[in-house]
């Protein structure tokens, strides 16, 4: 097969980092390609690379056999190539229908044909599933949702190679699914698709092969029949890893939080009860848009509950906002991280000891040596990988910022700790350790409250778990009940279990 794009020798280098070092990649028609590596190996500057997003230092690049420089985003465009990004780039103000077709809006007579936008944009966003009208504002969609969006927009391009930075990442196993057709139908059509992504089960079921970067270099291929878990992970990290990591559970303590009849304004015509215990890891399943991750921001008060009570350690709480919920212990990492997260253009040092660090009483200064070890015991355990812990946190490799984020709560040592997605975008050594830091957190007593969309994480992790439908508490599954079935059965609203 000869391929249609072909990259040689390609080099980038950012302040203090080499993140490209003569790298080839190549990927034909009808054909998948899968480029795997840990956070920060250089996918997504590859792939910025290719898409025009910002020019290589070095390396030459081929498209159907004819040497290219793809100079903006709007050339590779032209030349066929379109991409996805890992960071979604959406113009949250504007509609869904004006960012499919942001920059090549169809026009009469010079002027924006409003109807042909909804038009077009109904049947690509039909074909990746999502049940959304046109006309609705992106701000007012889940980042499921969003992700559906940029993908419909990609499609939108008719691009013949088509690259997808880890879509998959916020979007629930029936959307997964739903893409996954789609690249399917794609391949068929004969586009070459680049897929990116941290589940290797995913890879396993789509890649014709794949591409291992490991520090910026190539690291290794797998041809289609070579492709399993174990060859993919030692190429990655180049190291033998341990089983992967599975909870151990323990004899849970006294109940640290209670909800009772609680109502989020988002379904609140429904009535959620149930009890963390210290020591307790429970996790919070369920299809996306079922109320999970409302129910996490109720719990910490941004948006507070319409009724009912909550209360903590024995002591009823008025949830009003973050500010009381932290007072009580009880923190959230988010989903979102770039809006809600991190201080994007502050240095790492200074996101991860941002909630944890007190002024001095009198003087208001910053203590500077508890700043420096909350830094370097967190960057340590977490493995994040920056020039030094004065890099600006933009610069991270995405699963990078994650791993700021979550290291940010963590320093805090919570009463409660919930997580929303709290491996989302990160690399398989670095979720182990997150597994191990949510242990070892539960072993000093603190309720951990988890949602997540990746099945494994629920039955490896949770000691129980709450399972949502469409609002609703449809399920708790003790860690005797979980399994797969048991979960999508209550997630799907095919059964329900007494809460
Ligand atoms: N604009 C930039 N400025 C400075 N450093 C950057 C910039 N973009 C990327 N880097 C650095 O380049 C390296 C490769 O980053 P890249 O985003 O390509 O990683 P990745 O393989 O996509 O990782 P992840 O799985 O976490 O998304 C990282 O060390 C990152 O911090
Ligand atoms: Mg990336």
């Amino acid at each position: 097969m000869s391929s249609l794009l072909e990259v040689t020798g390609i080099g980038k280098s950012f302040p203090g980092v080499r993140a490209l070092n003569g790298v080839d990649f190549s990927v034909s028609a009808g054909e998948v390609v899968a480029l795997l590596g840990e956070n920060g190996a250089g996918k997504s500057t590859l792939m910025k690379i290719l898409a025009g997003v910002q020019p290589p230092d070095q390396g030459e690049m081929k498209i159907g056999g004819e040497t290219v420089s793809i100079r903006s985003v709007h050339e590779g465009l032209e030349m066929g190539v379109a991409l996805i990004h890992q960071e979604l780039n959406l113009a949250t103000n504007l509609t869904v229908g004006a960012n499919i077709f942001l920059g090549r809006e169809p026009r009469i007579a010079g002027v924006i044909d409003e109807k042909a936008i909804s038009e077009n944009a109904a049947v690509f966003l039909q074909q990746v599933g999502l049940d959304v009208a046109p006309d609705t504002l992106v701000e007012d969609l889940t980042i499921g949702k969003q992700q559906l969006v940029e993908i419909a927009k990609a499609l939108s391009t008719s691009a013949k190679i088509l690259i997808m930075d880890e879509p998959t990442s916020s979007l629930s196993q029936g959307e997964t699914e739903r893409l996954f057709e789609v690249v399917k139908e794609l391949r068929n059509d004969g586009v070459a698709i680049v897929y990116i992504s941290h589940r290797l089960g995913e890879v396993e079921e789509l890649a014709d092969r794949v591409v291992v970067l490991r520090d910026g270099e190539n690291a290794g291929e797998l041809s289609r029949n070579e492709i399993n878990h174990d060859a993919m992970v030692s190429l990655m990290v180049g190291r033998d890893l341990s089983q992967f990591y599975s909870h151990e559970p323990q004899k849970p303590g006294e109940v640290v939080l209670c909800a009772s009849g609680i109502r989020t304004p988002v379904h609140s015509h429904e009535e959620i009860s149930f009890e963390l215990r210290a020591g307790e890891i429970v996790g919070l399943a369920g299809l996306v848009g079922a109320g999970r991750t409302e129910l996490l921001e109720t719990l910490f008060g941004i948006t507070p509950s319409v009724s009912g009570d909550i209360s903590v350690g024995g002591e009823t709480v008025a949830v009003t906002g973050p500010r009381v919920a932290i007072a009580h212990g009880i923190v959230l990492v988010p989903e979102d991280r770039k809006q809600q997260g991190l201080v994007i253009e502050m240095a790492v040092a200074d996101n991860l000891s941002l909630t944890s660090l007190e002024r001095d009483q009198k003087t208001g200064r910053l203590n500077f040596e508890a700043e420096k070890s909350i830094t370097e015991e967190m960057s340590e355990k977490m493995r994040i990988k920056t020039p030094s812990s004065r890099q600006v946190v933009r610069y991270l490799s995405g699963g990078n910022q994650q791993k700021v984020v979550l290291g940010k709560w963590l320093a805090m040592k919570p009463r409660v700790l919930l997580l929303d997605e709290p491996t989302r975008g990160i690399d398989i050594g670095a979720k182990q350790e997150i597994y191990a830091l949510m242990e070892k957190l539960a072993e000093e007593g603190v309720a951990i409250f988890f949602v997540s969309s990746e099945m494994e994480e629920i039955l490896g992790m949770s000691d129980r778990a709450l399972v949502m439908h469409e609002g609703r508490l449809s399920g708790v599954l003790s860690r005797e009940e979980l399994n797969e079935e048991a979960v999508m059965q209550l997630a799907t609203g095919r059964s329900e279990a007494a809460a």
